[in-house]
């Protein structure tokens, strides 16, 4: 099997989620650039008087973006609820089994669902690695818009090439020299890293993904580009709900 059809995305995370967190080491700056996107959500949550904030990583997987969303609230001296929401029971099995992720509340749930997920008020949420996934981006982004309160803000933080020729071959070289010979390595007979590399071909482009923000109903919506070697492929886009 190469290709993914919707909805059974999580479930193949679950034949990869021990060695998720290997695979993501070897890959130089993704834990700098989540950390990054995770800043530029922290500093965009709106004032909430008379009760802590609350965050949601939205596929938080093995809670590699958990620990960058974490990390960036202690920074910021922001004492915030944190909630990590994921589809797949074996990724979040190894985000539970983090120390560090010991105040997170970890729920499993379909992001494509979230109004189900009696989530209560909710500030901020970050998206890495998610929205090119699901079956549905419409969908996925009416449920955060609906889910956030008034002013609350998303980040969403992908690959996408699809609008710049040089981030699209730079792409088909990190995978076939870089991503499918180490996920071949480190998870083998797993088709997740050709999935990988299909769908970021497939993912909207830059400005698509700003337009489809905007016309799902977000405000102030704001790009950029990660810093170093992955600059045009690795993109932060920051995104409100209208005040
Ligand atoms: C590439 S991983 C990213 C994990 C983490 N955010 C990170 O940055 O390392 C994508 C995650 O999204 C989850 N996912 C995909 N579709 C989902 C859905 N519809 N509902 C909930 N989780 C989903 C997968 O299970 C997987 O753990």
């Amino acid at each position: 099997m190469t290709e993914l059809a919707g909805g059974t995305v999580p479930s193949a995370f679950d034949r990869v989620a021990r060695s998720y967190d290997l695979m993501v080491a070897l890959s130089p700056g993704y834990h700098a650039q989540l950390r990054s996107s995770a800043r530029a959500l922290v500093e965009a949550l709106p004032d909430t008087p008379g009760r802590r904030p609350r965050v949601v990583d939205l596929g938080c997987g093995s809670g590699a973006s958990t620990a960058a969303l974490v990390r960036a609230l202690d920074e910021a001296g922001v004492d915030a609820e944190v909630v990590g929401i994921d589809g797949s029971a074996g990724m979040l099995d190894q985000a539970r089994g983090k120390a560090a992720l010991a105040r997170v509340d970890f729920r499993q749930a379909d992001a494509e669902r979230l109004t189900g997920a009696e989530l209560g008020p909710v500030d901020g949420v970050l998206a890495a690695y998610l929205v090119r996934n699901v079956s549905s981006r419409d969908r996925l982004l009416g449920e955060v818009l609906d889910v956030l309160t008034d002013g609350g803000a998303l980040v969403v933080h992908d690959y996408s090439v699809r609008e710049s020729r040089v981030a699209t071959w730079a792409w088909h070289l990190t995978c076939w020299l870089v991503v499918i010979p180490l996920g071949f390595v480190t998870a083998p007979g797993s088709p997740i890293y050709r999935y990988l590399w299909r769908s970021v071909l497939d993912f909207d482009g830059v400005q698509g993904l700003a337009g489809r923000l905007r016309a799902v109903g977000f405000t102030e919506v704001e790009h950029r580009s990660a810093a170093g070697w992955q600059r045009g492929q690795v993109h932060t886009w920051r995104a409100r709900r209208p005040r």
